[in-house]
């Protein structure tokens, strides 16, 4: 168990790019706070420190302890006793926020998790979420089932225009699309056409009705809520054309410039196509079932002062016939968003990964 935090994501804690004049992430936080704005009775409450009570990150929103999502592997954990995280969502707030009295809300914040390297995964990423409890005048006399719908298909067109093709997957016909913390979910699939002509379906966000067991925890027994959650990198990255969720944390003026509060029509204009430099580690995997894939980019976050590597892909694996030993390789590609790297930086680093590989992942490096 560690409970250390690789530096470059300890860093990004108080960034809030969320509330960054002009950065795309405040700017697609504005545009969905405006819908939520015009409909009346929300209050736009936020809580800017990520770190939470596990009691309220899982506990409390009734996670199963053996919930994939509390593993040491995916969650950071930043207390030895394991009882506070870096929130994995914003529905870590919702038994704070209610509880202080906030029975109708939207918030935004900053959530953390392990995960893959890739162009659109990040460690860091940006959250807003809603909640709307009955007793709010604009639900009327309709039943929370059909306002939080109502509520969807406006913000839905809203984000995307009315001609937008979109689909809600009900938990009843898609079980996948299920949350502990609520019942009747749903997630919303939008369908773009990119550039190039061809279609692409996301999965924008989650919602559902509040399990009755949490609104009792809230003080509100007997009333019932709906909430939603949405991150905002993957819709600020097609709505402008980012290719690389590392940009946003960019400190360059030549990202940063591009951006103005309000203005959706601008495309992005890169401006660096610096040259990647792979390079492949091979390994026998132990006998203890010890490696996992976040774990190993766990240990690359680490090592990298900066964000120079933009993607772990798994190659190839196979398994010897002989002794059933499993052997994967990885490519890793290093590349920072607006420097040259030097081939001395780059084998440090990866010297420093092949070295912790085979000390803390019981894995035999071939
Ligand atoms: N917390 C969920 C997620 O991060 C989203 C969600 C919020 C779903 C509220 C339902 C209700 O994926």
């Amino acid at each position: 168990m560690t409970t250390t935090i690789p530096k470059a994501v300890s860093e990004k804690v108080g960034r809030n790019l969320h509330n960054q004049e002009n950065h795309p992430i405040k700017i697609v936080k504005d545009r969905i706070f405006s819908f939520f704005k015009d409909c009346g009775g929300f209050r736009f409450p936020e809580r800017l420190d990520p770190i939470v009570e596990v009691e309220n990150n899982f506990d409390k929103l009734l996670i199963p302890s053996n919930h994939v999502s509390r593993s040491p592997s995916d969650t950071y954990y930043v207390s030895q006793d394991m009882s506070r995280v870096l929130r994995t969502h914003m529905t870590a707030e919702m038994v704070p926020l209610v509880t202080s009295g906030n029975y109708n809300y939207i918030t935004c914040g900053d959530v953390y998790r392990k995960d893959a390297i890739d162009s659109t995964h990040y460690p860091v990423f940006h959250q807003i979420e809603g909640f709307m409890s009955q007793g709010n005048p604009s639900h009327g006399d309709i039943s929370v089932e059909e306002s939080l719908r109502i509520h969807l298909h406006g913000l839905i067109k809203h984000l995307f225009g009315d001609t937008v093709k979109y689909r809600f997957m009900e938990e009843k016909d898609h079980p996948e699309c299920s949350f502990p913390f609520t019942y009747n979910s749903l997630e919303v699939e939008v369908t773009l056409t990119l550039p190039d002509g061809t279609e692409k379906a996301i999965e924008v966000l989650g919602a559902g009705t509040v399990q009755p067991r949490i609104m009792e925890a809230c003080g509100l027994s007997g009333k019932s809520a709906w909430a939603f959650g949405m991150g905002l990198e993957r819709l600020a990255m097609l709505f402008y054309g980012i290719p690389d969720i590392r940009l946003f944390w960019s400190t360059d003026h030549r990202f940063l410039s591009q951006f103005k509060e309000g203005d959706f029509s601008s495309k992005f204009q890169p401006f660096s196509s610096l040259p990647a430099c792979y390079k492949d580690v091979a390994f026998w995997l132990g006998d203890k079932g010890k490696f996992t894939y976040n774990d190993f980019c766990n240990i690359i976050k680490e090592e990298c002062e900066e964000d120079i590597v933009e993607e772990v892909i798994l190659k190839d694996t196979f398994t010897n016939g002989k002794t059933g030993k499993v052997s994967e390789c990885y490519r890793i590609v290093y590349r920072h968003p607006s420097r040259t790297l030097s081939n001395e930086e780059i084998n440090t680093v990866q010297d420093n990964i092949r070295n912790r590989l085979e000390k803390e992942l019981d894995v035999t490096l071939r």
